[in-house]
């Protein structure tokens, strides 16, 4: 990995730092529901008060389209971020177009101030990385720090066009990030081991595609998985499957015979009649599925297979949930296995990296997420990473 610029290179000492953070958190009935991103970010918003800097938070909110809309405005995060720092937040909101009243406030706020501005996709040059808004943006500090590695996936005006502009570094949340993923695919310690689960083989192609270079063992599980069985000759039943994606399953599996990767297919299933929670259910072969059935997880036999590869591993890539998590009793694979990684982790077996929206709530309903070596709370970036692509907003940080 090319280094990357951090806080160590950085005087902060009574500046003006941006603070590019991924403010974009689940809200409901106004209240911040999941404040993990928050939480992550105050050390880096710490390090800046502490030497009397202004830590000025740049962050998109949902999708405006490019509109000032109230209904996305970032003051309705400010009490989160209030809660999280103990420390009193200021707000400045501004349509990105005029930033003079912006420049303004911050000059007047006292040393050691956290200020959160509006939301930076009011303005359409946002999403459009437009050297013009970036440049208001640069106005409004000395420093950049990017410390949103879940938007570094997209090259936008305060992710990337704005890094260029300003002296700029990793904050602490995006540097730990950083360097658990080198832990994880980039640099990690072997035999290496994938557990990729989902919906859809369709979305995760790249991704497949770029593991099986990568690691020793690959377990599919999920819906995904059903598509690799449809493909090998199996009876699915009335699983979820994309059987048009039959010949592209099994190229996958033979580039990773080709590159020694050893593909781990559940099994054995629970099969239900019904998709919903506590369905009457049973297990089957997974060369035996009931045809009027539905897989809904991994069986025991699969869990204890998957259990076994661990084993051997010394560190575990993991995303997306064997089965239909979010229902018992099909969330038994998920967390099984989670619970298993989590006690590996803790007896200095494996290096575990999670990722992906869903797989953090799946390791969280396991109890585990805080028992991961890391867990990252980015979704599409996550991904992106995982199918091996340089991201934009790091890329800036480097140089
Ligand atoms: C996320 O929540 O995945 C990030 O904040 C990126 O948001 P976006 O998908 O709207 O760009
Ligand atoms: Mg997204």
């Amino acid at each position: 990995m090319a280094k990357f610029k951090t806080l160590d290179d950085l005087d902060l000492t009574g500046k003006r730092v941006l603070v590019r953070a991924d403010l974009n958190v689940p809200v409901a009935d106004g209240k911040v529901t999941d404040a993990t991103r928050i939480e992550r970010l105050i050390p880096t918003l710490r390090e800046i008060v502490k030497v009397d800097g202004k830590a000025i938070i740049l962050s998109h909110f949902g999708r405006p389209k490019g509109k000032v809309d109230p209904e996305f405005s970032l003051e309705q995060v400010v009490p989160a971020v209030v809660e999280a720092l103990g420390h009193p937040v200021g707000f400045i909101a501004t349509d990105w177009v005029d930033v003079a009243r912006a420049r303004q406030a911050i000059d007047e706020a006292p040393a050691g101030s956290v200020l959160v501005l509006e939301n930076t996709r009011f303005h359409p040059g946002e999403e459009k990385n437009d050297p013009d808004l970036a440049r208001r943006m640069a106005s409004l500090g000395d420093l950049y720090v990017n410390d949103a590695f879940s938007a570094a996936h997209r090259a936008h005006a305060s992710t990337e066009a704005v890094a260029r502009l300003l002296p700029a570094a990793a904050g602490l949340a995006m540097q730990e990030e950083l360097l658990a993923l080198e832990k994880g695919l980039g640099n990690p310690e072997r035999p290496v081991i994938a557990i990729v689960g989902g919906a859809k083989v369709s979305t995760k192609l790249e991704l497949l595609g770029n593991l099986i270079s990568k690691v020793d063992a690959l377990v599919i599980g999920g819906a995904m998985a059903n598509t690799f069985l449809h493909a090998g000759g199996l009876g699915v039943g009335k699983s979820l499957a994309e059987k048009d994606l039959a010949e592209t399953a099994n190229t996958i599996r033979d580039k990773a015979d080709a590159v020694h990767c050893a593909i781990i297919l559940p099994i054995d299933a629970t099969v239900a009649w019904r998709f919903e929670a506590n369905a009457p259910h049973r297990f089957y072969g997974a060369d035996a599925i009931d045809p009027d059935g539905m897989i809904l997880d991994v069986g025991p036999g699969s869990i204890e297979r998957i259990k076994g590869a661990i084993d051997e591993a010394r560190t575990v890539v993991w995303n997306g949930p064997l089965g239909a998590f979010e229902m018992a009793p099909f969330d038994q694979g998920t967390v099984e296995v989670a619970r298993y990684v989590a006690a590996r982790t803790k007896a200095g077996k494996v290096v575990s990296v999670a990722g992906g929206g869903d797989t953090v709530a799946a390791l969280a309903h396991a109890g585990v997420k805080e028992k991961f070596t890391y867990v990252s709370t980015a979704g599409g970036a996550f991904l992106e990473w995982m199918e091996g692509k340089s991201l934009p907003g790091v890329e800036a940080l480097k140089g």
